[in-house]
């Protein structure tokens, strides 16, 4: 058998998208410990090349609650901060490992650890995309407003050349909802990447944030400067003005819910009126992590 990766949204067919979140829905209303055969025996490393609380923590539980053995490795406490070339790290953790759960820069360090595994590798955040977030958030929109998200209207603001961005304009083609990214100029995301959302028509791009909230079913953010763009000291300036805030919120839909894959910067790029205030679903955002990627692992696995 083939082995399967998720490196972006666009490694799911929808049916396959469809089938792991009717699977997360299943796993979530079932008490707890009820799948402890699922991956026994089994172990998953967890890679991380960057911070992580939510990522680390969630399939590490995740791993465990399935009967797994989750291993996690950092940069500083593995050889990969000593120059391991990740083909070697990648050969060697398939040979104890029957999955891997990978954090890192560049793509073609991701492209690399897929290659050189033999097991199926999982992109928990690079510096082009975060598709295991959007693929559970996406979980998080359905169960906060009880319909499919085909259709809805989905407004991003802020920083629209982030990885958080532009994994949201993947799954706006996949599940088949409108995305709209309000970004200052110079932060969306690259062009072809544009082109081709345009072209499909899933996504559009404004730099007038009224036009991303009209009739908004969800309001989507994220921080300003994501891991390893700390030196770009000109960001606070371009976003100046560009806060999700109570009065940005009112120009959604009176029913619109806010999202933030956390970690979140008060004050910058959400205002605390908004993360703690009723349209919030940031913690049920973070829960659903634990559900989704259980769902996701057994499917890539080929278990369920
Ligand atoms: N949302 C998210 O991926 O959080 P962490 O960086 O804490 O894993
Ligand atoms: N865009 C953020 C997401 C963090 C989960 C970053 O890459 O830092």
């Amino acid at each position: 058998m083939t082995k399967r990766d998720f490196l972006s949204l666009r490694d799911l067919s929808l049916e396959e998208a469809r089938h792991v979140l009717a699977l997360a829905k299943t796993m979530k209303q079932e008490p707890r410990g009820s799948r402890l055969s699922a991956l026994a025996g089994r172990a998953v490393a967890i890679v991380m090349e960057k911070a992580s609380t939510r990522t680390r923590v969630s399939f590490e539980v995740g791993v465990a609650q399935l009967g797994g053995h989750p291993v996690v490795l950092t940069t500083q406490g593995s050889q990969l901060a000593r120059g391991e070339p990740i083909a070697d790290t990648a050969r060697v953790l398939s040979r104890y490992c029957d999955a891997i759960v990978f954090r890192t820069f560049e793509t073609s360090r991701l492209l690399g650890m897929a290659k050189s595994a033999s097991v199926p590798v999982i992109n928990a955040l690079s510096d082009d995309g975060h598709p295991v977030q959007v693929l559970c958030d996406v979980f998080t929109i359905e169960e906060a407003l009880g319909r499919s998200i085909e259709g809805m209207h989905v407004a991003w603001l802020g920083d629209g050349s982030s990885n958080m961005a532009r994994s949201f304009v993947e799954a706006a083609e996949l599940f088949g909802f409108h995305l709209r990214v309000a970004s200052p100029e110079g932060y969306f995301p690259p062009q072809t990447e544009r082109d081709h959302a345009t072209k499909v028509g899933c996504a559009s791009f404004t730099n007038n944030p009224d036009e991303a909230l009209r009739d908004a079913d969800v309001v989507n953010t994220d921080v300003w400067t994501s891991m390893g763009q700390e030196s770009e000291n000109e960001r606070n300036k371009a976003f100046a003005g560009w806060t999700l805030n109570s009065a940005m919120m009112n120009k959604a839909k009176p029913t619109a819910i806010a999202l933030h894959c956390l970690p979140a910067h008060r004050g910058e790029e959400i205002a605390d009126d908004v993360i703690e205030g009723p349209a919030s679903r940031v913690w049920d955002q973070a829960e659903n992590r634990l559900h989704v990627q259980k769902a996701l692992l057994l499917f890539l696995m080929g278990i369920a």
